[in-house]
């Protein structure tokens, strides 16, 4: 017997229907909003992610699952869509449409960190990406996009919203020497990895997770404090959008997230229900990034939530069933077998959903497997009904039964099944 991979997992039975369901509000809510989907390889040159995320992040740094293909390119799976779909922005030329793009994707992100209840090492996630807008008003919007993805699955109530404003180039430097400045008094506190990121990239270190490191970061600067006029006008605006939206959320100044891409706005959807693993949904504008991967200087916004979380959160409502059939067709060999698969045929071209017994076995056996599938009708083709045209059609629920004609049983189920 063979195992699955360490941090990768198998998804099935209930899970899979919750799931197919999350992604099925996903694509009918990104549509109102205007995005397009956009589908992306799995597979990247590492040099994507490694300029894109940047070099001194946990995720390029420690969880790439990163390789040397036979030719010799170095090519890594990817561990998130942003920076993969801004290569694909610039590489396609998608900036020369006029106006701005919006686009979403759904699929498999992998990341080599240390497995635990919500995290893995391949998850799904579904994202959108907003190029070309730089006003307050699109980030609102972006975080409205995403709590009213919660609303739609109605697990509003297990989720909150924080947000936070982490500077732009220009008043970034400012703010990265008074971290610089806080961290050496404290160096004795710092992990390794933070004492190496402590004149590269300070920021980063706000976002260890080892636990004397964020002893200290408690108490470090935070960037709302050191804003440029234009980014606090810019984070004001998206408050007072927001407001507007009726969107809850709280000001968190502690958040920077772990991409080195983000300025300005930052967002997490996060939840106290699963654990450790606190961030459902999570994202960000980027407006450099377009820029740095090779193309024009394009503004960007965008955010993914983990759908494997999102999932666990929907089963904690328990509404969805089991399994739901609409009918079951009760069958016997070289009676009723050929009507049987021509019947179901008949109504699965109707859009009811049909299954059967194709070993045509016991009546009581069959019973028994239309129990298991929750059939909310049985159609029972047996030698007297058959011989005169006709089928019993069972209401699973009702517990009531009807001698239908063969010819009119579709148009029978389809009536009651619109009906109910
Ligand atoms: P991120 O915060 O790294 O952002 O990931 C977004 C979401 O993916 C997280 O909030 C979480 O729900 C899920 N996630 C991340 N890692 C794991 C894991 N190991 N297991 C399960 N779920 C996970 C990004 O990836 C950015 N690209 C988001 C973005 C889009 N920013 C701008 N545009």
């Amino acid at each position: 017997m063979y195992q699955k991979v360490k941090g990768f997992r198998d998804i099935y039975g209930l899970e899979a229907r919750y799931w197919n369901k999350v992604e099925k509000v996903f694509r009918q809510t990104f549509r109102t909003f205007n995005f397009e989907e956009f589908y992306l390889p799995i597979l990247e040159k590492s040099e994507v992610f490694n300029r894109g995320i940047g070099s001194t992040t946990d995720i390029v740094e420690k969880e790439m699952f990163a390789f040397e293909d036979r030719d010799g390119t170095q090519v890594a799976l990817r561990p998130e869509g942003t920076a993969s779909l801004v290569r694909a922005y610039v590489e396609n030329k998608l900036f020369s449409t006029p106006g701005i793009s919006k686009y979403y994707y759904v699929g498999p992100m992998f990341r080599r960190e240390r497995p635990q209840k919500g995290r893995f090492r391949q998850f799904t996630q579904a994202g959108i990406e907003v190029f070309g807008s730089g006003g307050p008003s699109i980030d609102a919007d972006v975080i409205y996009l995403l709590y009213k993805l919660a609303e739609n699955l109605g697990i509003q109530n297990f989720v909150s919203m924080e947000i936070n404003s982490i500077g732009c180039p220009a008043c970034r430097p400012a703010y990265n020497e008074k971290l610089i400045e806080y961290f050496k008094s404290n160096i004795e506190h710092l992990c390794g990895d933070c004492l190496r990121r402590l004149d590269k990239n300070p920021m980063r270190i706000m976002d260890c997770k080892n636990e004397s490191c964020k002893k200290i970061t408690a108490d470090a600067p935070k960037a709302v404090d050191y804003l440029c006029g234009e980014c606090r006008d810019h984070f004001d605006g998206v408050k007072s959008y927001l407001d507007a939206l009726q969107v809850p959320y709280k000001v968190n100044p502690m958040m920077v997230r772990g991409l080195d891409y983000y300025v300005r706005t930052a967002f997490e959807m996060i939840t106290d229900r699963l654990g450790s693993q606190s961030a459902v949904g999570a994202g960000g504008r980027y407006d450099g990034l377009i820029q740095l991967l090779g193309g024009p200087d394009t503004a960007g916004i965008g955010f993914a939530v983990g759908i494997d979380r999102l999932v666990s959160l929907c089963m904690l409502n328990e509404t969805e069933k089991e399994n739901d059939l609409d009918v079951f067709i009760i069958s016997f060999r070289d009676i009723s077998d050929k009507i049987a698969l021509k019947l179901a045929n008949e109504m699965r071209s109707q859009g009811v959903s049909v299954d059967m017994d194709y070993d045509f076995r016991k009546m009581k056996k069959q019973f028994s497997l239309a129990d298991r599938y929750g059939s909310l009708f049985t159609v029972v083709l047996g030698e007297d009904e058959t011989a005169k045209g006709t089928a019993a059609v069972k209401d699973m629920q009702a517990g009531t039964q009807e001698e239908i004609e063969i010819a009119k049983v579709t148009e029978y189920i389809t009536d009651k099944l619109r009906r109910n």
